[in-house]
């Protein structure tokens, strides 16, 4: 069971809505996982690896996200830093259980893997766009809507911000993330003792948003702390958000 197409096709099938928390847990590696920086993986998972989607994410972690995301109002998603695509997918299509129309932007510097190809064109994702850049160039906002917007009116509901792992390109993301006009924003790596950058950004954010939440179980015997996921819900009772209003 190590085909692309299989498990996308296993993705798509999941009771996303009915499942538990534990219940997705389990699934989680058996649509397949990223083998690179392989230290960072657990070794239970490590029939799991290299093969299927590539989710780069710790299933402890990710089960506990997709929980809180179920039932949320969520009419578009990006994500920047997609690699595989893996961690993309899923969310996509947890999502699409509750709006079918959810519009999904990937952006990466590398070009679209066979495995959101094959997302994309075998099971015809439509309203799924794949931005090839850095988050910081220039063209962004353009390329998110699909014009120049002088006033950027574009809104995109569910930011997750896993590109760049250095404290200005997190901070810079988080930025665009509330020119979207951002309803939920997702850090990675927020626990990460290698990424230090996006441990500083979270906590500074933490400190100046009024709703945030943490996924950072960690597994067994790893020696140290590894990824993480925090996220922002985005209040007008944020101290920041008169700056980002006009987007709201
Ligand atoms: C850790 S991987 C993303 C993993 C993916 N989110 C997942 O869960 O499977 C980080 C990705 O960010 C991309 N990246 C690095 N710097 C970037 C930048 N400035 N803008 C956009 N993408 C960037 C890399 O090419 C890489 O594919």
């Amino acid at each position: 069971m190590n085909n692309i197409s299989e498990s996308i096709r296993r993705i798509i099938d999941f009771d996303w809505v009915n499942s538990t928390e534990n219940e997705i847990e389990e699934i989680l590696p058996t649509f397949g996982m990223n083998d690179e920086y392989p230290e960072e993986i657990p070794s239970i998972f490590k029939d799991y690896m290299g093969w299927g989607v590539r989710l780069w994410q710790y299933p402890n972690q990710l089960s506990k996200l997709i929980t809180f995301l179920k039932g949320k109002k969520i009419n578009s998603y990006l994500e920047i830093g997609v690699r595989y695509g893996g961690t993309f997918i899923i969310i996509n299509e947890v999502l699409k259980r509750y709006n079918d129309y959810v519009e999904s932007h990937c952006l990466d510097i590398i070009p679209p893997s066979e495995i959101l190809d094959t997302y994309q064109h075998t099971f015809v994702r439509e309203r799924f766009y794949y931005h090839q850049m850095y988050s910081q160039n220039t063209f962004f906002f353009n390329n998110i809507a699909g014009k120049e917007d002088i006033k950027l009116n574009k809104k995109i509901d569910l930011v997750f911000i896993d590109g760049c792992h250095s404290y200005t390109c997190v901070k810079q993301d988080y930025f665009s993330a509330l020119m979207l006009g951002a309803k939920y924003i997702i850090f990675h790596d927020i626990v990460n003792h290698s990424t230090q950058g996006n441990q500083i950004v979270w906590r500074e954010l933490k400190k100046i948003h009024t709703k945030t939440y943490e996924f950072v179980d960690q597994y067994e015997g790893m020696g140290q702390k590894y990824m993480g996921i925090g996220v922002i819900e985005v209040s007008p009772d944020d101290k920041i958000f008169p700056l980002f209003s006009p987007h709201y």
